[in-house]
């Protein structure tokens, strides 16, 4: 053999061994899996990292009531509290993961989750809606003691105020008195969006188990949510959603979901582990999701959280107070108590719950495990014990629930080639496999007779054909690919005489 012949013989063995090594590969791995396999070694290299480091983004939308008939309400003329919902007040949300450190099996990063917040003007109700004026019953008290008869009973001022810095002077005079400790600024907004610490310590990596890609080992350094410690002691696993260990931040979830599998997310600002309830399968951006509502209609509270300081919940509802600034009286439900037991309209007019507007949900993309969408609502509500030995002002609001405030958190669009990448791995992914396979085959058998071809001074395929024949049984050979010709039965013959010469 000449050189170029040895270089070129060499070259189509190579071409054909890889090509053979893949297609076995190919056999053994189901592409998706090599796929989820890379995306749960979580590299910092990869493409969607940008997307998750700076995540949770998104709007927070909030929205207060304002109560339009508080002077018949009070006089007793009126037996209903009229309600009128102020909102969207919007904000944009842009969060933040910092990695502090990672192994193969486990990441450790710190979440700001309102690290960057900014008044939307032009996607709220009203550009200068935060200078609107609003009356609202007077939560924090009502819902401190019922004690306090110099209190004004209702109270009005802005939306901002409300909103973010509810303080009363006599709320620091009659702290003392109060079963829990009063700071000074009660706004819903300015708590909630009060950053809390919140280090988590997730799984990642093949070795891990892809189903445990981002469950979470610890939070702050322990499996217990800190506010529910006291909790931990006094009530099982079982009975009270403390514990996250194996729950998820809500960012990133294990690939290949089924309906079936059991999915927490950790809820900081309630300070619990909130089960993800699948609901339907749901079409979004061209992709198949799974719903999942994070609180169902009707839904038992856990049995640590049915009660708020003596006062039985309704169903649909869960007690917050240990969570909330003040240890305040404080229940979370749906926006417009959707869903709940609670019988509204005994105590209220205007609200329109419903399912469209008011019930919390995550679009779940299954097979990479990423969220696409999600609107994260909660209502915060102060329930008020029976008040019938107290006074008659104080009494019409017995038994009553008193919404603060409600928010939405709608997750922003993913940027467009997270989406384009997801729809390959959905879409395209599972179709390449077998075409890749048959090509590879080709490619392999192809190589294999050029190595031949080569080998004997670039024969050509019918040289090739007749040596080959020529050396071995005929008639077989001949028969299947010149069936009719008895000419070139005669002829192959003869070459195969010469060859084996
Ligand atoms: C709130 O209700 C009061 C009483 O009806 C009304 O005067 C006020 O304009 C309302 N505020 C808004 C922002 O609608
Ligand atoms: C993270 O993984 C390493 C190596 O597997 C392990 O030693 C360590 O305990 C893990 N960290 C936590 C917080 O579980
Ligand atoms: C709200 O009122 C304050 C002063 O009371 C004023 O400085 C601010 O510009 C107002 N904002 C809007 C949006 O009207
Ligand atoms: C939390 O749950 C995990 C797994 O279910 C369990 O191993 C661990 O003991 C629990 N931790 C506490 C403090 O209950
Ligand atoms: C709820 O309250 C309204 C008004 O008091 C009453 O008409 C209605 O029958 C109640 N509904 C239920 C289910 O109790
Ligand atoms: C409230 O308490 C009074 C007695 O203090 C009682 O008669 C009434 O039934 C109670 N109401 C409710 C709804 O529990």
């Amino acid at each position: 053999m000449k050189p170029g012949q040895k270089l070129r013989v060499a070259l189509y063995v190579f071409l054909g061994l890889t090509s053979l090594y893949l297609f076995v590969l190919s056999c053994i791995w189901d592409y998706r899996v090599v796929v989820a396999r890379e995306h749960v070694r979580f590299r910092q290299e990869m493409p969607t990292m940008d997307s998750w480091v700076n995540s949770p983004f998104g709007k927070l939308k909030s929205y207060l009531f304002n109560v339009t008939n508080a002077a018949e309400f009070e006089s007793g003329r009126d037996k209903r509290l009229k309600v009128d919902q102020i909102g969207p007040i919007t904000y944009k949300i842009v969060g933040y993961n910092d990695i502090l450190s990672r192994t193969e099996n486990n990441v450790t990063y710190r979440n700001n989750r309102y690290r960057y917040v900014e008044f939307l003007p032009e996607e709220s109700v009203a550009s200068d809606v935060l200078n609107w004026t609003i009356t609202s019953p007077n939560n924090v008290l009502l819902g401190a003691a019922t004690k306090f008869k110099f209190e004004d009973l209702f109270i009005t001022g802005s939306v901002y105020y409300f909103l973010w810095e509810f303080t009363r002077p006599s709320l620091q005079l009659v702290s003392n008195l109060l079963p829990f400790a009063l700071s000074s600024n009660c706004g819903p907004l300015h708590n909630a969006l009060k950053d809390k610490e919140e280090v988590y310590t997730v799984n990642i990596g093949p070795d891990q188990g892809i189903d445990n890609f981002f469950r979470i080992e610890t939070l702050n350094g322990q499996q217990v949510i800190k506010e529910q410690l006291p909790r931990s002691e006094e009530w099982s696993n079982d009975a009270c959603p403390y514990n996250v260990s194996g729950a998820h931040d809500n960012s990133l979830f294990p690939p290949f979901l089924q309906p079936e599998t059991p999915l927490n997310v950790v809820a900081i600002e309630s300070c619990r582990v909130l089960p993800l309830i699948y609901q339907r399968p749901e079409r979004y951006a061209g992709l198949d999701t799974y719903r999942y509502l994070l609180l169902q209609p009707g839904q038992e509270p856990p049995k640590c959280m049915d009660t708020t300081y003596g006062i039985k919940l309704h169903k649909g509802m869960f007690d917050v107070s240990k969570c909330v600034i003040n240890d305040a009286p404080s229940a979370f439900s749906a926006p417009h108590f959707y869903g709940s037991s609670y019988n509204w309209s005994e105590h209220y007019e205007g609200y329109n719950p419903n399912a469209e507007e008011h019930e919390p949900f995550i679009l779940m993309e299954p097979t990479t495990g990423i969220p696409v969408n999600e609107k994260y609502r909660f209502q915060s509500n102060i329930p008020m014990p029976n008040l019938s030995s107290y006074s008659r002002r104080l009494k019409s609001f017995s038994n009553m629930l008193l919404p603060t405030f409600w928010y939405e958190f709608e997750m922003g669009e993913l940027p467009d080639f997270v989406l384009r990448l997801m729809w390959i791995n959905v879409k395209v992914l599972p179709h390449v496999q077998a075409p890749c396979m048959a090509l590879l085959l080709l490619l392999a058998l192809w190589s294999a007779l050029k190595v031949i071809r080569v080998a004997w001074g670039d024969l050509g395929y019918v040289d090739l054909y007749r040596k080959i024949c020529g050396r071995g049984t005929t008639n077989a050979c001949l028969e299947t690919v010149f069936p009719t010709t008895d000419r070139h039965l005669t002829q192959c013959g003869q070459v195969s005489d010469e060859a084996v010469k």
